[in-house]
């Protein structure tokens, strides 16, 4: 299972890749505001860092006041040239499906995103995006079940050999990423709190204090 970081701050994502190895990067508007700069200078600096990473991709969001396909397609386009690392995050709308099928067809990857439910997810294979992100996390937070539908959606993929991979998005849990592993998902992403909270547990903590307290009383050299 591939890890993303899901954030635009450039000293996160450095600390992903650098200390932990993570795999690749995903924003959207909520992280670039998060990251106090301007949008062209946010996604320029991350492009920087990942100039020499190949296999390190960043999904990276158009406007998400676009509505037409052709407006989305033209700024996906214009997004891609900054890097070959970015892929396009475009809306699972209509409209978005429509640029997601033509920008996949022209060579520009793209991130169906915004997915809740298995027949968004279902589009976004058929039209061969790059990936699909539905949003464990905004579902759980509403009180659904949020775990199911990515179930529904691996296996999906899996009867009908879709190529798109799956990241379940939002995350909040160490949880929430087992159960994405369980279920066979490509990818999760989340923040670098939740990752690294979910590195830990109490128990580890215990018994590192037994071993702390057996260290003490043995004579060492
Ligand atoms: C996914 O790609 C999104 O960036 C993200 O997971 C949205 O969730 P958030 O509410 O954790 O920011």
């Amino acid at each position: 299972m591939k890890y993303f970081l899901d954030s635009a701050k450039l000293d996160e994502i450095k600390k992903a890749y650098e200390d932990y190895g993570f795999d690749g990067v995903t924003t959207n508007p909520k992280h670039i505001m998060a990251s106090g700069k301007p949008f062209r200078k946010c996604i320029a600096d991350i492009a920087e860092y990942v100039a020499d990473k190949p296999n390190f991709p960043v999904s990276v969001e158009i406007n998400p006041h676009l509505k037409k396909a052709d407006e989305m397609i033209e700024m996906a386009k214009e997004i891609s040239l900054l890097s070959p690392n970015f892929v396009i995050k475009i809306p699972t709308t209509t409209e978005g499906v429509k640029a997601a099928r033509k920008l996949e067809q022209q060579g520009v990857r793209t991130n169906l995103t915004l997915v809740f439910s298995p027949s968004q997810a279902i589009i976004a294979g058929k039209v061969n995006a790059k990936y699909v992100s539905p949003f464990v996390g905004w579902k759980e937070d509403n009180g659904e079940d949020g775990l199911q539908y990515i179930k529904d959606i691996v296996d999906i993929y899996q009867t009908y050999s879709f190529k798109t991979e799956i990241i379940v998005a939002a995350v909040r849990t160490g949880k929430q990423i087992a159960e994405a592993a369980k279920f066979g998902a490509d990818i999760v992403t989340c923040g670098l709190a939740v990752y690294e909270t979910s590195f830990n547990d109490p128990y580890t903590d215990f018994g590192l204090g037994v071993f702390q307290d057996a260290w003490d009383q043995t004579v060492t050299d």
